[in-house]
């Protein structure tokens, strides 16, 4: 088999390149080694930047997005149960759209099953080849037999374990990266939200977060040593931390049930430099990571693959290398802003076991320089809301 683009892996990056580049009439086959159905249980990001939300609508596939998706204008900040309210609208005429990851996921694998692109789902031993040569392919086995798929370019759409980055000698990439000591345990509960806007909240047991899929589902996080495991949290456990770390008027309010997803996921950020490896491609969670707390992973996912189809377009229609030669280093800049955003956010809301008494002392002036500071809201809207 053959064809222009090879894409490793059917997350929200690769469906999304298969996407633009389908519509610009580039052939691209995306291979992923898990099932549709599994890709589709990972509960993962519920905030879409702007951006995000054009991208989408440019794919045609925003429909259900503008009919479902909860246009937000601001979050809230907690401090030790003091509020504060961040209203996008109001600092920067600017908002975010609620619209989970999965959903996304969904309408992008209905739209390429509506119009017959490839998807090879339950790929196993994916191995990509002389992506730094003149016959680019990719190997994998289905049902026990084994395939080729040349091709001109690889994009490595395949997350943070993926094989395409791990393919890349190691003298020819850089990685940056800060592993934190602790994850989010997420639970996901048929309810309605707490409270109108999501709500991040820092108390000296740790950071928590408020947040929703819709206005009869629920997503809330607590901080947890990163070894944690989600088995040892009972959902009244669960309830009765949050609770806990959440102001007494926003604990009164919270409305429990019996939890329907409950996973740890780990904080990391991490960068790899460059993205680009002769025909092979870096995008998404593939070339980094950011903590969840600023909302980016999904997001620069997208303006990731945004880029990079452009270029791949502007390659195979216009003949022109421009586009991919700029591609590390326009994404490189962007990424490294989210990065700085992503960390920030960390470093105000969570407890850091090692920073101690003076650790707390500066995240509380932090709080309290925003709460006295139009421009420090505007900086955290700016950021929030997605840079250009
Ligand atoms: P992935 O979604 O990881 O997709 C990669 C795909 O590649 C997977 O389907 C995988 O199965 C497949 N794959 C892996 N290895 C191979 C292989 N060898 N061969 C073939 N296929 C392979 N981001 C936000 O923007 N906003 C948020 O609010 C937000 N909240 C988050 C909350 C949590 C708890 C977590 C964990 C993440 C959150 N994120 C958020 C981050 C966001 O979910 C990720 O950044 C996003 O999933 C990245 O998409 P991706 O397509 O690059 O990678
Ligand atoms: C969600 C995750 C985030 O990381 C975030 O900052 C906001 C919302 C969520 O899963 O809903």
């Amino acid at each position: 088999m053959r064809t222009q683009v090879a894409i490793i892996g059917a997350g929200p990056a690769g469906l999304m390149l298969g996407r633009l580049l389908e519509r610009a009439g580039v052939d691209a086959v995306i291979i992923e080694r898990k099932s549709a159905d599994y890709v589709l249980g990972r509960i993962r990001a519920g905030v879409l930047e702007q951006g995000a939300v054009d991208l989408l609508d440019a794919a045609g596939v925003g429909q259900r997005m503008h009919q479902e998706g909860l246009i937000h204008k601001g979050i809230d900040l907690a401090f030790d149960g003091d509020m504060l309210n961040i209203n996008f609208e109001k600092l920067i005429g600017k908002h975010v759209m609620v619209y989970g990851q999965t959903e996304v996921t969904r309408d992008l694998m209905a739209a390429r099953q509506d119009s017959g692109a490839l998807t090879i789902y339950e790929a196993d031993d994916v191995a990509i080849q002389d992506f730094d040569g003149a016959t680019p392919r990719v190997t994998y086995r289905k049902d026990g037999v084994t395939h080729t798929l040349d091709c001109d370019v690889i994009a490595g759409c395949d997350g943070f374990h993926g094989v395409c980055r791990a393919s890349v000698p190691e003298q020819s990439v850089t990685s940056f990266e800060r592993v934190y000591p602790f994850g989010w345990l997420g639970v996901l509960v048929d309810q309605p939200p707490v409270g109108e806007e999501l709500i991040y909240a820092h108390h000296e047991h740790g950071f928590a977060l408020c947040s929703m899929r819709s206005n009869t589902r629920s997503r809330y996080y607590v901080q947890v040593p990163s070894d944690e495991k989600a088995a040892n949290w009972s959902d009244d456990r669960f309830w009765d931390e949050l609770r806990a770390r959440l102001n007494p008027a926003t604990a009164a309010a919270l409305k429990t049930a019996a939890s329907i997803e409950k996973s740890v996921a780990p904080l990391r950020s991490f960068v790899a430099e460059p993205l680009r490896f002769g025909n092979l491609f870096l995008a998404g969670d593939a070339a980094h990571i950011v903590p969840p707390t600023g909302a980016k992973g999904l997001n620069l996912a997208m303006s990731d693959v945004k880029v990079l189809a452009e270029a791949l377009i502007e390659r195979f229609l216009e003949r022109s290398t421009a586009g991919v030669d700029g591609y590390s280093p326009t994404v490189l800049q962007r990424i490294w802003k989210a990065e700085r955003f992503s960390w920030w956010m960390t470093s105000m809301l969570h407890t850091f076991p090692e920073t101690g008494a003076f650790g707390r002392r500066i995240q509380r002036a932090e709080f309290d320089y925003l709460a006295s500071s139009l421009a420090a809201q505007q900086s955290l809207a700016e950021n929030y809301t997605g840079l250009p």
